[in-house]
């Protein structure tokens, strides 16, 4: 279910009792991950930088987040914040109801929120493809026959079963990519944040990551949260976050935030291609709607009169 349009401050989440326990989350429309008025500072010795500061946002389950912004802005700081790899220095993280700052529970957190980076050689970990994505599990403590499953799912849902027992050395950019997130999708997340995971691809595997970033939504009911500096990857998302200076300055659907002029010049960040046409076409005088999509932009232009 989308939070669109709707107060995150009105979801409960699995609140912790007075044991410490975790409740069940039951409500289809809980945030599986919250961030209230989190600020997060980098130190090394007296230097002190900031990474993000005063950002709330919540991520729903099967929800697809897009987070942009230019560099330095605080999108990695804050995706590292959202599972757990970094605890916030003032306001909260929870996972599932679970603060991040509970080192008891930080194994938990991890295995609920997987994260898949920018370059695939760095994620590797095996020179056989199934054994790299049997990695996760077998940390996890998964069972072997169960592990099995999990690789032929994971790989098949990424379009690379077929490869199963090759060398990752052989495969282009977008493939070693997806799997990267197979990896990932072996553990059994609820959530995957890919930071910058197309950034380094062809338009062919940013293609496929797309491709494979809409199927986890649609057929897995997973959450994703993109962060990209494509545009065009943002179109597809119920929820795009701008970042600038540490902090999220818009938020809202793909219209809502790319028909924010003022937000997207702030942020230094280009329109997409269609958007950007429909408004200069607009500014040049013609009677034409704001469109995001390729198709709308066809759209609005054949309805010209
Ligand atoms: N390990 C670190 N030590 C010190 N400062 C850091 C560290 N990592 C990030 N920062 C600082 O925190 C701020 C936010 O950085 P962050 O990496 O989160 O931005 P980003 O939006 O992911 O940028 P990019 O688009 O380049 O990946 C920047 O000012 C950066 O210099
Ligand atoms: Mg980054």
């Amino acid at each position: 279910m989308s939070m669109q349009g709707k107060d995150p401050e009105n979801f409960t989440i699995g609140q912790n009792d007075a044991n410490g326990e975790t409740d069940c989350v039951t409500d289809v429309g809980t945030p599986l991950i919250k961030a209230d008025g989190v600020t997060y500072s980098y130190r090394n010795g007296e230097q002190v930088s900031r990474g993000v500061t005063d950002v709330s946002l919540s991520i729903n389950r099967g929800e697809f987040v897009v987070i942009l912004g230019r560099n330095g802005s605080g999108k990695s700081t804050l995706a590292k914040l959202l599972n757990g790899f970094l605890v916030p220095d003032e306001g909260i993280v929870t996972v599932r109801g679970i603060d991040t700052a509970d080192d008891d529970k930080i194994f938990e957190v991890r295995s609920v929120v997987g994260m898949v980076f920018q370059n695939p050689d760095n994620q590797m970990v095996a020179s056989v493809i199934e054994s790299d994505v049997a990695f996760g599990p077998e940390n996890l403590g998964v069972p072997r026959e169960e592990i099995e499953e999990r690789i032929t799912d994971a790989l098949e849902t990424v379009g690379m079963e077929k490869y199963r027992k090759g060398s990752p050395n052989k495969l282009s950019g977008g493939q070693k990519q997806r799997i990267a997130i197979a990896a990932i999708l072996a553990m059994r997340p609820e959530v995957v944040i890919l930071d910058e995971s197309t950034a380094m691809l062809d338009p062919k595997g940013r293609r496929e990551i797309m491709d494979t970033v809409l199927k986890l939504k649609r057929e897995k009911g997973m959450a994703v949260v993109l962060i990209t500096h494509y545009m065009d990857e943002a179109i597809a998302a119920d929820r795009i976050h701008i970042m600038n200076d540490g902090g999220i300055i818009a938020s809202g659907s793909p219209a809502e935030v790319f028909g924010n002029e003022d937000a997207v010049r702030r942020a230094g960040l280009e329109l997409p291609v269609a958007a950007k046409i429909s408004l200069d076409l607009k500014k040049a005088g013609l009677d034409i709607g704001f469109a995001l999509t390729d198709e709308e932009l066809a759209e609005e232009i054949c309805a010209l009169k």
